[in-house]
């Protein structure tokens, strides 16, 4: 028996019965309407494709990997994937469900790695391709999902396109356009750059090469030409590239350097003076955040899609977006991506991290159109270290609150142990950036340091007989600051990361809500997150000195849920003390 035989005795007439149907076909043809419905404004801002309920990545934390630095498994000093594939349990133990390799393809390591010469291939220092299958392999079995880096601004200049492009004779070739290639202009008889634009990484933006005649243009190194995307070749070759790595199972893609996929055609444009800061979102306007970029990741998105409704798998999309505006952020997601927000890591230039700064940018983080989703990012592989830009008795704090902020949180490697950066000072950099601009200052070595694993020689990154390609340096305190030490001490940074790796699971945590109640309060940030019964008040004290804070207001009791540090008694709402750099999570009863 049907569930309309059911019905039926409640409605015997004729012409109850013909409405009955007509309500039947109506209600059926509004519940397909709605899901079509649905289904597009899904496709446009979850990107969940026909995967039924909330996507991945709405509920994992993602842990960024730099893989010469994670684990070294062959005693070479520079991390590869079997070191990788031999620490995948640490992300279970972690309470992790996602990771991001930073680039791993053939490369001749001019920015370690980000200087791609064959995008389907794996570096031989780093394994191979079956290295790369096993992992992928493992990962899966352990319910881990990975991401890899995807680099389509810029090629390595020993990349084949390149070589092709730079010989290339005349338009018949087919690899002609596949870079941005200027003749220049001769200024009083000397050959000179067609315009005055500048390279992220200093210096002019062209490049003379005396193979091609012409000079090309790179955003980043000499060595990293700029690939042409008005060229339909190269979108092609790229979604090649795109289709390579989804074939092999990842399950996300972080772009890099989007921003810089396009420059103005006009090239007879000087940019404004003073547009030498690479990462200035208000300077270099005619090479970054052009209109066309939005299509190519709209075109990247959909490829990904047809993975998604084949296995029910849904594909992130993470766009790197430094020194975007506002309306570019909302553009990327409305291509199908989630452009990382990264206002919260230049937060002690900016306003010297006080809690009234962090709720500003927080609130600038979320400040989203209904259906997106925000995610919140403290560190990278880019930007010193927590400890050391925002200080050692921070840490657990800022860790707390990029895990109880709404969205998805990425964590750097090292961070969960409240790991410092490498003190190279008295070394000769390795990262270009400092050698191209001939300032130490710059370079982004300290927080490439290797991963502390334990209290063994080199901190059971390498056995090598050399160390690692990075020492591993006195000030970060590698004998107490490493997993096999925090592992086993309660209250370590690892342990409060992994509780609150757990804690994010509740409801409260999982909803894009935030809310700020007004107190004034200099030291301590304070929200709450969740509705009705399940809310969560979050406070950070995130100042230079003790502080104390009246949460009466805010509920009629409260239970002390997690705190940073060890507390005594109980709590008093209308004054609870917080030292510096201690966060605390109360459960807030009516
Ligand atoms: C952004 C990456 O994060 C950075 O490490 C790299 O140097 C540039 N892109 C150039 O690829």
């Amino acid at each position: 028996m049907g569930m309309d035989d059911k019905k039926l005795p409640f409605c015997e007439s004729n012409k109850c019965s013909c409405l009955v149907f007509v309500f039947v076909v109506a209600g059926i043809a509004a519940v397909v309407c709605v899901t079509f419905l649905v289904d597009d404004v899904r496709d446009i801002y979850d990107h969940d494709g026909k995967a039924a309920g909330t996507p991945w990545w709405k509920t994992t934390i993602i842990y960024q990997i730099y893989p010469r630095s994670f684990q070294d498994s062959n005693g070479d000093g520079v991390g590869d994937l079997q070191g990788i594939i031999s620490r995948l349990s640490y992300f279970n133990y972690l309470n992790v469900g996602a990771i991001w390799l930073s680039p791993f393809f053939t490369s001749p390591m001019k920015d370690f790695g980000y200087d791609v010469s064959n995008y389907t291939e794996v570096d031989p220092l780093f394994g191979n391709m079956n290295d790369f299958d096993n992992l992928m392999k493992e990962a899966k079995s352990k319910g881990i999902k990975v991401i890899i880096d995807f680099v389509p601004n810029h090629t390595s200049n020993e990349s084949i396109w390149f070589k092709h492009s730079r010989n290339a004779k005349d338009s018949s070739d087919p690899f002609w356009d596949f870079y941005i290639w200027n003749k220049g202009t001769m200024i009083n008889g000397t050959r000179a750059p067609p315009n005055n634009w500048e390279s992220v990484f200093e210096g002019s933006a062209w490049e003379w090469d005396n193979v091609r005649g012409a000079y090309y243009y790179h955003a980043f190194l000499a060595s990293q030409p700029d690939l042409n995307y008005r060229n339909k070749r190269v979108l092609e070759k790229m979604d090649e590239v795109v289709r390579f790595w989804m074939d092999k199972g990842v399950d996300g893609l972080r772009i890099d350097a989007i921003p810089h996929l396009f420059e103005i055609a006009n090239q007879s444009l000087d940019e404004p003076k003073g547009a030498t800061n690479g990462f200035d979102e208000n300077l270099h306007k005619y090479l970054k955040n052009q209109p066309e970029i939005y299509s190519v990741v709209k075109r990247w998105r959909a490829i990904l899609d047809t993975y998604e409704a084949k296995d029910d798998n849904s594909r992130f999309l993470l766009a790197e977006t430094v020194g975007i505006p506002h309306e570019a952020r909302l553009k990327y997601y409305e291509a199908g991506s989630v452009p990382f927000f990264f206002n919260l890591i230049p937060a002690e230039d900016k306003c010297n991290a006080t809690a009234q700064c962090f709720k500003t940018l927080i609130k600038d983080g979320v400040n989203l159109t209904e259906g997106l989703w925000p995610n919140f990012v403290i560190g990278n592989h880019d930007n010193r270290r927590i400890a050391d830009r925002i200080g050692q008795e921070y840490v657990d704090a800022m860790n707390m609150m990029l895990l109880t902020l709404p969205g998805t949180p990425t964590t750097y490697y090292g961070e969960e142990l409240g790991m410092r950066g490498g003190d190279y000072s008295r070394m000769t950099p390795r990262d270009p950036y400092a050698i191209t601009s001939h300032d130490p200052t710059k370079s982004r070595d300290s927080e490439r340091n290797p991963m502390q694993w334990d209290t063994s020689l080199f901190s059971g990154f390498t056995n090598s007989s050399q160390g690692p390609w990075l020492p591993i340096t006195i000030n970060t305190e590698y004998m107490k600051v490493n997993v096999e030490i925090e592992k086993n001490k309660t209250g370590s940074s690892l342990d409060l990361y992994r509780t609150l790796a757990v804690l994010r699971q509740n409801e409260a945590f999982k909803s894009t809500n935030i809310d700020f109640p007004k107190m004034n309060v200099m030291n301590v940030l304070i929200y709450i997150r969740g509705s009705g019964t399940n809310r969560y008040l979050v406070a950070l004290n995130l100042g230079e000195e003790n502080d104390g804070i009246n949460i009466a207001g805010a509920a009629k009791n409260a239970t002390l849920t997690f705190s940073t540090k060890p507390r005594q008694g109980s709590l008093d709402l209308s004054n609870i003390q917080l030292k510096i750099g201690e966060g605390i999570i109360v459960h807030l009863v009516e």
